[in-house]
């Protein structure tokens, strides 16, 4: 059986670097069949992030449910698990609500929403920069300017059955009208700055970020594992960001052993490939989560372990990628539905809102049954739950 389901690039102006992203319509998520799943699966892994229009009717069920079937073995859980959201140092902890009846699912946005979903009296509120950032735009400028506020993969990093998901998907419920921009800075030195919808999901593609890289930057990104910190989002909890939004300062801040929920567990700490494959076009993607690392592990088997130095490191690699060219800054509308690898790209919540601008997203991702492959893989030859393995 045959799919009608339509696949377009998305088109940016010629001067942009953007070399991902496609908009898929003529399909029903509710009543997906095999093929209909098989061109859209093809189409993801092809162009990173998909955008479908004008689908406020999809159900969390239906949500959760194309979500799952990127990833059939997975167990239904969370990306994070319950720790990483059930813990209060956590900084993801403010971030997100559960749907009730469907608990894959999270609830994300601003403003004060009566009842959603079962849910009542919801307080949300969008991350700002300022609570996260060493420095931040000044008051006065608030409306008009914003910065990155994390570049990241939505993952767990932590946990023998906690692989980083295959795919996240949102949903745009209810978006604040009125079109509002805002310029976001990079404030590094470089000058570097992007006009961007108010709100707007930040995509960088994780395989132009490799591709881009020195052919001696590249022998080095495949050879190497990042190693995660033990319960990274508490561990990180004090510590600050960069101005650009890719990494942390490191200033000391982070929290010692004694303070994490529990000791760390070697068998829980993730050391992952640098570099993740792509499973049908095969090309690789530098997919670092840049504030949780701890470790580098290089190939000849030295171990960088110097905070300071493996921020830099991993910042000198990944701060092309994120150029202001090569950002796909996503113009949200009530309806749309984007789709994304999580293992192929990086992305970032960006802007601030007003008190009296209401937003109101659902996200569902689920923690993978294997883990990225990664350079010197082949295909289809993942390792089930075994991190430390990969
Ligand atoms: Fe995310």
């Amino acid at each position: 059986m045959s799919s009608n389901i339509r696949v377009e690039p998305l088109v940016f102006p010629e001067s942009s670097g953007i070399d991902f992203g496609a908009s898929v319509s003529n399909v029903d998520i509710e009543h997906l069949t095999d093929a209909d799943f098989a061109a859209i699966r093809e189409a993801l892994f092809t162009h990173q992030v998909l955008v479908f229009k004008n689908q406020s009717h999809v159900t969390p069920k239906a949500q959760y449910e194309l979500t799952h079937r990127f990833d059939p073995a997975a167990a239904s859980k969370y990306g994070h698990g319950d720790t990483a959201t059930g813990n209060k140092r956590s900084i993801l902890h403010p971030d997100l609500r559960t749907i009730p009846h469907q608990p894959q699912v999270q609830v994300i946005g601003h403003g004060r929403v009566d009842e959603y979903e079962g849910l009542r009296d919801l307080r949300l509120k969008h991350p700002h920069h300022r609570t996260f950032h060493a420095t931040a735009v000044p008051d006065h400028e608030d409306h008009d300017f914003t910065r990155f506020y994390r570049w990241h993969i939505d993952a767990a990093l932590y946990g023998a059955d906690l692989a980083p998901p295959v795919v996240t998907t949102l949903l745009a419920v209810k978006v604040p009208g009125g079109g509002r921009r805002q310029t976001c800075r990079y404030e590094d030195g470089s000058g570097d700055e992007l006009d961007v919808p108010l709100g707007t999901t930040a995509f960088v593609n994780g395989e132009a970020m490799y591709d881009s890289l020195s052919e001696a930057d590249k022998e080095f990104a495949r050879t190497t594992k990042v190693e995660y910190a033990p319960h990274p989002y508490v561990w990180m909890s004090s510590a600050r960001s960069r101005s650009d939004g890719l990494g942390l300062v490191s200033e000391g801040r982070e929290l010692g052993i004694e303070d994490l929920p529990s000791p760390p567990d070697p068998k829980a700490v993730q050391i992952l490939p640098m570099c993740w494959r792509n499973p049908v076009t095969g090309r690789l993607a530098l997919q670092v989560h840049p504030s949780a690392v701890l470790a580098l592990h290089l190939g000849d088997g030295t171990v960088i372990d110097d905070l300071e130095r493996v921020r830099e490191t991993v910042h000198r690699l990944q701060r092309p990628g994120i150029a202001p060219r090569r950002v796909y800054a996503h113009d949200w509308r009530e309806g749309d539905l984007v789709l994304f690898h999580n293992r192929g790209v990086l992305h970032s919540v960006v802007g601030a809102f007003a008190e009296d601008e209401v937003r109101l997203f659902r996200q569902c991702n689920i923690a993978a049954s294997h883990f990225p492959v990664g350079p010197r893989q082949q295909l289809g030859d993942q390792k089930v739950a075994a991190a430390t393995a990969v």
